[in-house]
């Protein structure tokens, strides 16, 4: 069966529920993101980014580039929803849907009796009419393509790549448009004379696999257009996870674990909240020179109560040089699955009681008084 896969992702999401909940905005450039000192821009309007504001720019470096934008503070919740408006639509539409992130998801339709196109512009007015804002999507046999296409044509886009038209589409690209090649690899590459994906697909591929290791010949078959991923249904979130920018940079290794410890009880409440263990999880440090590293480590039994979540992220965190400004941690859990506390009573040994009575009891307290009631130092700095 022929595959046909929809990638659809909305035009400038946040900005555009902003210019749709104040229609005063309309036509203005619109920056949406942090305002403190530190902040970072999320999105700009299409407005805005004609004068240069792009998404994870500095906001200071926004401001200077479009000193009479408008600037607003996100409001996740209200995005969230219209997020759940759309993937509803999609799930309308497609019997197998992937979201990927708030605003963008793969559908897959293949076996569908409609031509791909009509259906993808008749996909567009039901978005259109029931959230009022625009998407663009793209529509190819595979992941990789489609997701090319829905960016190529924005905003408002539609544009269709067919099997045989893709190596050709492809060919006269900067090779950073196949998945995974970042800005360091594109350098590496240049060096070696391979600018565009034909470059790339000519290249000798022992010479290649030098450079790029494993992921080489996935990356010969996307420049030639092909990709075998298939669109996986998602039932739960990925991950849980938490991060924080600070507005003064923190110094130490005292600070981060101090900041861990926070972290790790934010992340443990959101999981235990929605019923999830997780058996991944990652730190993310980020330092003053936006130098980002990200260390992970995985277990058997599960990421659940605060004090497992912190002892991993410190672990972790050893490895790390705190001898830098640090400008912002995360914690984040992945792999996740469901997971009951209730039940976790009768499943557990005697040894892991009295963490689970405890993390019962907090949460408890968490429930009662808001999550603010526990703050730093309760949990035992083992
Ligand atoms: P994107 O789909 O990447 O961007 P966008 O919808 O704003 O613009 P377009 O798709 O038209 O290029 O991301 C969706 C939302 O996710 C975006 O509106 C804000 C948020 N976001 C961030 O908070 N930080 C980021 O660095 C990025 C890229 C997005
Ligand atoms: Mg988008």
């Amino acid at each position: 069966m022929k595959r046909w896969i929809m990638h659809v992702d909305m035009d400038a999401f946040y900005a555009c529920v902003e210019q749709r909940d104040y229609p005063q905005l309309k036509g203005c450039p619109v920056i949406v993101g942090g305002l403190g000192q530190r902040g970072v821009v999320s999105t700009a309007s299409y407005e805005a980014r004609a004068f240069g504001v792009k998404s994870a720019m500095p906001m200071a470096a926004a401001r200077r580039l479009c000193p009479d934008g408008v600037y607003i503070k996100p409001d996740i919740r209200r995005y969230k929803k219209v997020s759940d408006e759309i993937m509803r639509i999609f799930h309308e539409y497609a019997p197998l849907v992937q979201a990927v992130s708030i605003d963008e998801a793969f559908l897959d339709i293949s076996g569908m009796r409609l031509d791909p196109k009509e259906y993808a512009l008749r996909l567009k007015k039901e978005i259109k009419d029931r959230t009022g804002l625009t998407a663009s999507v793209g529509i190819a046999p595979n992941k990789f393509l489609a997701k090319f296409a829905s960016d190529y044509q924005k905003p408002d886009g539609l544009m269709m790549i067919k099997q045989e038209e893709a190596e050709s589409i492809l060919a006269p690209l900067p090779v950073d448009v196949l998945l995974g090649v970042g800005r360091s690899t594109q350098k590496t590459l240049q060096s070696y004379g391979i600018n565009t994906v034909a470059d790339f697909a000519r290249a000798d591929r022992n010479v290649l696999k030098k450079l790029l290791g494993k992921q080489t010949d996935m990356l010969l078959m996307l420049a030639r257009g092909i990709d075998a991923r298939p669109v996986e249904a998602e039932l739960e979130a990925k991950s849980v996870g938490k991060e924080h920018t600070y507005e003064e940079d923190i110094f130490g290794a005292d600070a981060a674990r101090a900041e861990f410890l926070l972290l790790a009880q934010k992340v443990g409440w959101r999981l235990r909240k929605r019923g999830l263990c997780g058996y991944t999880l990652s730190i993310k440090v980020r330092f003053s020179s936006f130098e980002t590293i990200t260390r992970s480590v995985s277990t058997a039994t599960g990421f659940y109560h605060d004090e497992d979540i912190y002892k991993a992220a410190l672990q972790l965190a050893q490895k790390c040089s705190f001898g830098k400004g640090i400008r912002l941690l995360g914690i984040t859990v992945s792999k996740l699955q469901s997971y009951d506390l209730s039940q976790s009573l009768l499943d557990f040994d005697g040894s892991d009681e009295r963490l689970i009575r405890r993390t019962a009891a907090i949460d408890k307290l968490k429930e009662r008084f808001g999550e603010g009631i526990i703050t730093k130092g309760v949990l035992k700095d083992e």
